[in-house]
């Protein structure tokens, strides 16, 4: 609970992208698309943290009421640099727990922006043995794209805009919003602030 005279932080007004239902819909779409083409042997889930925890969460279950039932494992990657160096690299803060040699492994992420982490992670897992590798991205941003990757299933293509809510965040605000919405350009990490400024949102980082 907030103490007494703390004033909570407003949000800024965010534009929706896709309601809460109209996430719920897709999802329960795409766990019909992947139910049908997905081995019946145990599967593991390689969910990438932390923008994908939510949408994980909810492709999980929507996959149980179709009786194809999970073994999920998390893997936290973190990217480094971007537009503004030639070689954006990926690199690993937490690891999975469990080894995939040998295992139908679907990979899912909250967003394929650049490409390089779900090609970074994809390499990684096929280097350890996995029998193969199913790649599911809730949104999919194919102008920013600098790698060339596909999703082999992607819920929701979208413009270059900077998007929160739903697990995705801005300097760790926003991701329990049940739906998507866009963040203004002003307050997105790519805006330039002004000379002698500071960025909008300090927390905002760019990507
Ligand atoms: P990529 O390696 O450039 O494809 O970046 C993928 C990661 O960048 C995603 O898993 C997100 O964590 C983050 N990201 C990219 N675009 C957005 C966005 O619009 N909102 C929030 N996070 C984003
Ligand atoms: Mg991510």
């Amino acid at each position: 609970m907030t103490p007494a005279g703390t004033p909570c932080r407003p949000f800024h007004a965010l534009r929706p992208l896709f309601t809460a239902d109209e996430i719920r819909a897709r999802v329960h779409a795409m766990a019909d698309t992947l139910a049908a083409g997905l081995p019946d042997d145990e599967l593991r889930c390689v969910a990438l943290l932390n923008g994908s925890f939510i949408f994980a969460a909810d492709l999980a279950r929507a996959l149980a009421d179709r009786d194809v039932h999970l073994v999920i494992d998390f893997m936290t990657p973190a990217s480094y640099g971007g537009e503004t160096t030639s070689s954006g690299s990926v690199t690993l803060k937490h690891d999975l727990s469990l080894p995939v040699d040998g295992r139908d492994v679907l990979l899912v992420d909250d967003i394929l922006d650049t490409g390089r982490t779900l090609q970074t992670v994809c390499r990684l897992l096929q280097e350890r043995g996995a029998a193969s590798v199913r790649t599911c991205v809730l949104l999919d941003k194919p102008s920013r794209r600098r790698v060339p990757v596909t999703a082999d299933l992607a819920g929701f293509v979208i413009d270059d805009v900077f998007v929160v809510g739903y697990g995705l965040d801005c300097g760790g605000r926003y991701r329990h919003l049940p739906y998507l919405a866009a963040l203004p350009p002003d307050l997105a990490p790519d805006a330039p602030a002004a000379a002698g400024e500071s960025r909008p949102d300090p927390a905002c980082q760019p990507r």
